[in-house]
This record gives structure tokens, C-alpha cells and sequence, in this order.
């Protein structure tokens, strides 16, 4: 006993020694936190429907990011009762997990985006983004109009997958390949989508700025605000979750 108190005196009372050991401490814990990730490939657990974007909604979240939509709105709904019943079910990790950067925000002035698919008609969103007061008079949201007079110029959407690729996105070769074509496609029912609806399952084809002869930055948004919330069946995916956990008691 008393030759504890004693060797740990010393410990105390040297610096170096006890410099040594703390340090000790520290590797031995920072190690067993660490380790495990070099060993799993990923720490979100994959979830049924979650799937890479389609290049529409990717341009349409580029522009997203551009014009800063998420300076007033978030896109990761709480797990609180006030939050999952004004949006719907909470957000899944995996539900993000293609974001680059993620868009969870920090700032709500507007509501909460992270199931606003198909909530809304096309015609909503445009007349929406092009003139907020008008469907919302009290709304200090500001107008995008500009984005219907734009055309959608992606200098080149192959590179932007491949860009996404390389940081674990799993686009395959032909997504890539098909990139401009499957970006054109989407927002024009005339042309021949091809595969794209195998590859990219719940795409939704159709003309979304409500001018069927140009390819808009409105067509792109309004494909990317259609899709949000949208690719996992999120009661599902829940249930999954319960059972995983129970597994685990
Ligand atoms: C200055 C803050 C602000 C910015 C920036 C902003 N919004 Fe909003 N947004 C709001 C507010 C406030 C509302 C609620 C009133 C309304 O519907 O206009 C709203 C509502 C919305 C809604 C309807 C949501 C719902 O569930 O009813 C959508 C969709 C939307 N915004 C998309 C966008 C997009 C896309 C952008 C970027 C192009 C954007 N907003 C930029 C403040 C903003």
C-alpha cells in the first residue's frame, strides 16, 4: 500500500515521467478510437433507395449552393414531435451521404427542405422562385427569376461526376459516359431517356420549368427541390433502423 503511494509520488512529482505516461494514455485511447475507421469502409449505414443524383439534380444543386439557398433554409430534419410533424420523418444519415458538400444548414428563415419533393407542383416552385410574395405575400424570400432566362450551362457535367467519384460517390462508367445526354434527358419527355430511369431508380422525366423548348437553371432547381425527401422510403428505412438496434441489445 504504501508503496503505491509512494511510486505514485514520483509519478506526480517528475514532470517527465509523468509527461511520458499521459502521453501514453492519450495514444492508447486516440488508437482505439481510431483504428476501427481504417478498417470499415463506411460509417453511415447504407439505406434502400438512396442513390447518387441524376446530373439534372446535381446541376440543380450546384445552383442551389451558387445562389446560397442555404443561408435561410436547413435540409436535416430533428428527431423532435414539432419538426417531424411539420416536415415529416427525421433525416437519415444516409440521406446525405452523396451531399458534397453536405446542405444540413444553420439557419432556418424559410422552413426546413429536406422533404419538399413532390410537395408542391412544378408550376408552384416556378412561380415561387420567380416571385416568392406572390404565393406567400409575407415572405421575405428573395426572386430567382433570372434562373428561368438562363440556360443551363454545365461546362462539363462528366467531369463533375468524375469529381464526385473520386470522393466516393458511385457513379459507374456509363454515368459518366452518359452524363450530358442523361443531364438533357431528363428535363425533356420527347427525347429518349435511354436507361436512365434503371440506372437512376424514382428519376422523375419531365419538362419542370414549364417551357418545354429551352433547358433552364430553373429546370435543374426545380428538378433537385422535386426530388428532396423523395429516393428512400423513409418509414421503411426506419424500420430497418429499429430492427438493427434491436440486433445489437
Ligand atoms: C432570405 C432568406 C431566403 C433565401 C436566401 C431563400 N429562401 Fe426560400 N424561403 C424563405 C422563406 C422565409 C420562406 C417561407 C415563405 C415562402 O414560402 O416564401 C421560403 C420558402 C421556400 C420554399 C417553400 C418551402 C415550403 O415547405 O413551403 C422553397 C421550396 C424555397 N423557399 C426554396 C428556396 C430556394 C431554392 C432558394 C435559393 C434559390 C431559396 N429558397 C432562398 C427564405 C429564403
Amino acid at each position: 500500500m504504501t508503496s503505491m503511494t509512494e511510486r505514485h509520488k514520483t509519478l506526480e512529482k517528475n514532470v517527465t515521467l509523468l509527461g511520458i505516461a499521459a502521453l501514453g494514455a492519450v495514444v492508447i485511447g486516440g488508437v482505439v478510437e481510431i483504428a476501427p475507421l481504417f478498417w470499415i469502409d463506411n460509417t453511415i449505414e447504407k439505406v434502400e433507395g438512396m442513390r447518387p443524383y441524376t446530373p439534372l439534380e446535381q446541376a440543380g444543386r450546384d445552383i442551389y449552393v451558387r445562389e446560397g439557398c442555404y443561408v435561410c433554409h436547413s435540409q436535416m430534419i430533428r428527431p423532435f414531435r414539432d419538426e417531424v410533424e411539420r416536415y415529416g420523418h427525421y433525416s437519415l444519415a444516409a440521406e446525405s451521404m452523396y451531399d458534397h458538400p453536405f446542405q444540413w444548414g444553420s439557419k432556418r428563415t424559410g422552413p426546413d427542405l429536406a422533404r419538399v419533393g413532390k410537395r408542391y407542383s412544378d408550376d408552384w416552385h416556378v412561380q415561387h422562385l420567380k416571385n416568392p410574395q406572390s404565393v406567400v405575400p409575407e415572405s421575405v424570400m428573395p426572386q430567382y427569376g433570372f434562373l428561368a432566362e438562363n440556360d443551363l450551362n454545365v461546362p462539363d457535367i462528366a467531369a463533375n461526376l468524375t469529381a464526385l467519384r473520386r470522393v466516393g460517390v458511385p457513379y459507374t462508367d456509363k454515368d459518366v459516359k452518359m452524363a450530358l445526354a442523361d443531364l438533357e434527358a431528363q428535363a425533356d419527355p420527347e427525347a429518349d431517356a435511354g436507361d436512365l430511369e434503371e440506372r437512376y431508380p424514382k428519376a422523375q422525366i419531365r419538362d419542370f420549368d414549364g417551357n418545354p423548348s429551352r433547358l433552364t437553371e430553373m429546370d435543374a432547381l426545380v428538378a433537385y427541390l422535386q426530388m428532396l425527401g423523395t429516393l428512400v422510403d423513409v418509414d421503411g428505412a426506419a424500420a430497418q433502423e429499429e430492427l438493427a438496434l434491436e440486433r445489437g441489445r
